[in-house]
């Protein structure tokens, strides 16, 4: 299942990649996740986007140190106490827990992150965020199809300005996730959703979609 290149495998089986090995990734690859990165759509194609990689193993511990700090502060705690979500077992849960904390954990040993930013001189907002997003999509999509993993991050931002001092970002420019991007130590399977008709509505809020 590694090495699909149907779209529709690839998005069925991105899920998060959380437990990476430590060996390098080529530059080859990393470019190719970035090309796939900048085909994405973006607001009036302004193509404020920027992308940090970092491989810098001081840089990334800087921020671990944040990312870790969010975790046992926030995130734990918060994973602690709450149910599942739609079409997760308690099981499956409890394993997300485990490798959300090895995550953070080794978040900065894996061997490539790529910083997703935009440099706007506004605060960041939904448009910002509308015009980057799919560029981080398509990164992730692309990291799967070539046989890397990676998770889609942005606890970093629970210490907004520590991270970004630590990852030296200039003023005007802001970080909207962090990919960490390594070889999986585990195999891509499928991600875990609740079923479309607890999503979707049809002509009024609430009232089922006839086309499932
Ligand atoms: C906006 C956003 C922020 C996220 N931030 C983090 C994060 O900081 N750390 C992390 O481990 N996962 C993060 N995730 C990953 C989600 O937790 C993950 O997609 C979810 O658990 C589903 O996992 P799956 O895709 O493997 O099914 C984030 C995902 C999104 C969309």
């Amino acid at each position: 299942m590694s090495d699909s290149t149907d779209v529709f495998e690839i998005m069925h089986t991105t899920r998060a990649m959380r437990r990476l090995k430590p060996d390098p990734v080529p530059d080859d690859l990393i470019r190719k996740i970035l090309e796939a990165g900048i085909c994405a759509a973006n607001g009036g194609n302004t193509q404020r986007w920027r992308f940090l990689v970092i491989k810098d193993p001081k840089i990334k511990k800087a921020v671990q140190v944040f990312y870790k700090r969010a975790f046992d502060e926030v995130i734990g705690p918060r994973y602690a106490t709450s149910a599942p979500p739609p079409g997760v077992t308690p099981e499956r849960y409890k394993r997300q827990h485990a490798a959300v904390e090895y995550l953070t954990e080794h978040y900065h040993q894996a061997p490539v992150w790529i910083v997703a930013c935009i440099e706007d001189t506004a605060p960041p907002n939904r448009w910002a965020g509308a015009s980057i997003y799919p560029a981080v999509q398509n990164m992730l999509l692309a990291a799967r199809a070539l046989g890397l993993g990676s998770t889609l991050t942005t606890r970093h931002l629970l210490y907004e300005k520590e991270a970004e001092a630590a990852l030296g970002l200039p003023e005007g420019v802001h970080s909207y996730a962090i990919l960490p991007i390594g070889y999986p130590m585990g195999r891509f399977g499928p991600v875990g959703r609740g079923v479309l008709d607890a999503f979707v509505y049809q002509d009024q809020w609430g009232k089922p979609y006839a086309g499932l």
